[in-house]
């Protein structure tokens, strides 16, 4: 498998995903609105040069510990870790070399609730970026017939160790390189978020109401609204770059979020099974780099929404559970439904 190594799912309705072996990166995601025109949701690049030379969380699979955690550190067993820090004080996306720089093995399979299916495999070393345990992640891509990109992590440790998996990429339904995502209609199922501690660079451990603040996003409202809220949590990040805490997580698949764009009529919901979901939107696009259609990537060019368990999770004890034991099994189901509105 090479890094550059391009697959491409596809369904009934003109829905095309495409990613490359490196990070499991999606490249592209090609919708039809109800007119039939369709759009490249993933904002990236051209070329998959583009791709391999530029921001590598673009759509990747992060791991093994997505998000941050505080100073790289962490006990498990009694023993402790040290992680790379590679984002100001913090651990992020599982360190210099993450699961996303990775080149993953990629094998068409066939499964019925599917149009199309690839599985994504990778073996981590123990000792990996310092995390303990040999850990075998597989990742299913899968597109159906109903226009639902669903993504299946499945994973196993030889030693215990902590795991926290997602995706990264970064939609605007209007299209990639079309201005941003200030006028998108966001809702997401929480009534509570993790505050970030300006100070840490992450969360405080805090779990507050979103009610009264700019991260109300309990009625679906415009982007734009959050990102000029005179709200000191939205101020902090210029933005929104917060992790949310799903309604009623049970396990099972929840709405996590309902993103729309009226203008384009294309709308996308996002189901898990995760307790979280971190919603970014790309504060940190300066314009410096050019993306699709040519267009600068610029500030707010698009808005992650990345389901998981929470950052920093395994040093609050009151946050779900990110140990995965030896011989135990960490899944994870993601399922991002376009709708043509
Ligand atoms: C984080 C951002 C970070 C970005 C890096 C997101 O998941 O929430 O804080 O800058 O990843 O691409």
């Amino acid at each position: 498998m090479q890094a550059s190594d391009v697959f491409t799912l596809k369904n009934s309705n003109n829905v095309e995903v495409t990613f490359i072996a490196r990070g499991g990166q999606i490249t592209s995601i090609k919708v039809p609105n109800a007119k039939g025109e369709v759009a490249d949701v993933v904002i990236g690049y051209e070329t998959v040069e583009g791709a391999l030379a530029g921001d590598a969380y673009f759509g990747a699979l992060c791991g093994r510990y997505a998000n941050r955690i505080v100073k790289g550190q962490f006990e498990l067993n009694g023993e402790s870790y040290q992680l790379d820090v590679n984002n100001g004080p913090n651990h992020l996306h599982g360190g210099v070399d993450g699961f996303n720089l990775r080149v993953w093995d990629v094998e068409e399979v066939n499964l019925p609730q599917f149009a199309q299916a690839y599985k994504l495999m990778l073996v981590s070393p123990d000792g990996d970026q310092n995390y303990p345990g040999e850990l075998t992640t597989v990742v299913t891509y899968g597109l159906t017939n109903d226009n639902e990109f669903v993504i299946e992590y499945d994973a196993e440790s030889t030693k215990d160790t902590i795991i926290n998996l997602t995706s990264h990429a970064y939609f605007n339904l209007k299209g990639a390189g079309t201005g941003t995502i200030a006028d998108h209609q966001l809702l997401i199922n929480a009534e509570k978020f993790t505050p970030i501690d300006g100070e840490v660079g992450t969360v405080s451990g805090e779990i507050a109401p979103v009610k009264g603040t700019g991260m109300d996003f309990t009625a679906s409202k415009k982007i734009g609204e959050a990102l000029t809220a005179d709200c000191p949590q939205v101020k902090l990040v210029d933005g929104i770059d917060h992790n949310f805490v799903i309604n009623g997580y049970d396990g099972n698949l929840k709405l996590a979020a309902r993103l729309e764009d009226a203008e384009s009529g294309r709308a996308m919901e996002v189901y898990t099974d995760q307790p979280g979901v971190q919603i970014y939107t790309g504060s940190h696009f300066d314009s410096s780099e050019k993306g699709k259609l040519g267009a600068p990537i610029e500030k707010w060019a698009g808005v992650a929404l990345e389901t998981q368990i929470f950052p920093d999770s395994p040093n609050k004890e009151h946050f779900p559970n990110a140990v995965l034991k030896e011989g135990e099994r960490y899944t994870h189901t993601c399922v991002y439904k376009f709708i043509q509105g």
